[in-house]
């Protein structure tokens, strides 16, 4: 008989500066654990245990599955009139779904911005560019720091509320250590970002400062910050809130709930996304998975994950069957930082999700990417040149008659347009030069025009 549970009230060590006012706990049958992710192994631990891996076998740890205490047409109707209540738990497009994220169980170590709550925006022009006959982008650039990665942050930052930590850390191509400065620094937590020297661009790292992160600039590639992140987080006792957290993984599934549920829950034939360190692919099927075992789809979309060509591990991981070995790359390369990374701390969890929805991994280069960006651009949406290796993965999937071009497509954008203005600017000058040297072709340049302060000749440019 499911049942309300109460998980003891912890005192937060820094209040949270938002007028918290309890709601009522959150309805679950049973306290969530951490689960070891390997099959072989499947050990459980106690939701508070500080560990980011399986002390057993050293798998990868996700949240135990949500047992819910309420029908899916119950919890639909409920979670469609909290977008009408005023409280900072409903308003958030992340805590909203509390009940799918049964992680914290009393909601007052929730740290909220608000997050979520992205439009599905259509884009006709890019859909044609991509040989669709339609498509919608999910923007995450919406979000308060301008990611996705808000929506994990939320519950990373009130995970380690609740375990008292006073310390959080992450090492970032850019978005994660933009959204954890802001998350922590609105909790009273202290935010030590670690970055790759010289490679985020500038709208990430001034985010980082203006949010008060003590920044470290490290000369490594972001697999090898990881690495030492992850031994400095261990000896000093501070929080680590990369996506191998797995309560980040938690609030990005809510991603997928917020597209069901603004689609009347009718699934999609496709959802794509771009891959990185894959944390967020691993979210959205592990969404997925829960959604269609406790009757809220009774389909799954198929997934299709897209890397940048020279930071495509995963890529070429899964063109060879996606067994044996996984090797990594060991110096990445792209334009499109936030997805430079070689040695994605997911894979394991991306191979389960993309094999269940049976789903695909392509690659994309510069220029297609450059080019898919400036078409998102015309399309008069916008977004960061990461999350535009959707539409030139798109592109490639639906010319290869994978996608087809009747398919129902969700393209998810992660970063907002502003993130990156050096690369933008550069491309419509015919300024951007790729990691080989060459200089990318702006085919769909838009140069700004030099004029002299003279109406006459203005009016004989238009
Ligand atoms: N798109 C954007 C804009 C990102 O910032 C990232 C990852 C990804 C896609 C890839 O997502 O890692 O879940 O596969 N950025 C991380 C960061 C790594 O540090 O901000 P993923």
């Amino acid at each position: 008989m499911p049942r309300a549970h109460v998980l003891p009230h912890v005192t937060v060590a820094h209040p949270v500066p938002f007028n918290h006012q309890k709601y009522g706990i959150i309805e679950v049958s049973m306290p969530s654990h951490l689960v070891c992710f390997n099959p072989s192994c499947r050990a459980t631990y106690p939701i508070t245990e500080v560990i980011y891996t399986c002390p057993k076998c050293g798998g990868l740890l996700e949240a135990a599955a949500p047992e819910l205490a309420q029908t899916p047409a119950q919890l639909k109707k409920i979670w469609r009139e909290r977008r009408m209540n005023n409280a900072p738990i409903d308003q958030s497009g992340v805590w909203r779904y509390r009940e799918f994220i049964n992680f914290l169980g009393d909601e007052s170590h929730i740290v909220t911005l608000r997050e979520g709550n992205t439009p599905l925006l259509s884009g006709p022009k890019a859909a044609k560019y991509a040989g669709l006959n339609h498509v919608v982008f999910k923007h995450q650039g919406f979000n308060p720091t301008g990611s996705f990665k808000d929506n994990g942050m939320t519950c990373g930052a009130s995970q380690a509320m609740r375990l008292k930590m006073r310390r959080v850390a992450c090492v970032s191509t850019g978005n994660t250590s933009a959204s954890m400065a802001a998350y922590a620094s609105a909790a009273g937590l202290d935010p030590i970002i670690f970055i790759p020297n010289g490679n985020i661009s500038y709208g990430k790292l001034a985010q980082a400062l203006e949010f008060g992160a003590k920044t470290f600039q490290v000369d490594a590639n972001f697999d090898q910050i990881l690495a030492l992140v992850r031994t400095l987080a261990g000896k000093l006792g501070i929080y680590l809130l990369n996506s191998i957290n797995p309560f980040r993984i938690e609030g990005q599934k809510t991603i997928m709930l917020e597209i069901m549920d603004q689609r009347d829950w009718k699934v999609p034939d496709w959802v794509v996304l771009p891959g990185g360190n894959l944390g967020n692919v691993s979210a959205f099927g592990k969404a997925l998975r829960e959604m269609k075992a406790l009757g809220f789809i009774d389909k799954m979309p198929r997934l299709a994950v897209v890397q940048a060509e020279h930071s495509a591990p995963f890529y070429h991981y899964m063109k060879h069957g996606g067994s044996g070995e996984f090797a990594s790359v060991t110096k990445p390369e792209t334009l499109a930082t936030a997805i430079k990374i070689g040695d994605p701390v997911s894979w394991p969890k991306a191979l389960l999700e993309i094999t269940t929805t049976n789903g695909v991994v392509e690659m994309a280069t510069e220029q297609e990417i450059a080019d898919a960006k400036a078409q998102i651009g015309l399309a008069g949406i916008g977004c960061e040149p990461a999350s535009a290796a959707t539409l030139a993965g798109i592109k490639k999937l639906v010319a290869a008659g994978v996608i087809d071009k009747t398919a129902d497509v969700i393209a998810v954008l992660t970063g907002n347009v502003l993130k990156d203005p050096d690369y933008i600017y550069k491309y419509h000058t015919g300024k951007l030069e790729a990691p080989d040297g060459s200089f990318i072709r702006s085919t769909y340049g838009n140069q700004p025009i030099e004029v002299p302060n003279d109406p006459d000749k203005i009016a004989a440019l238009l």
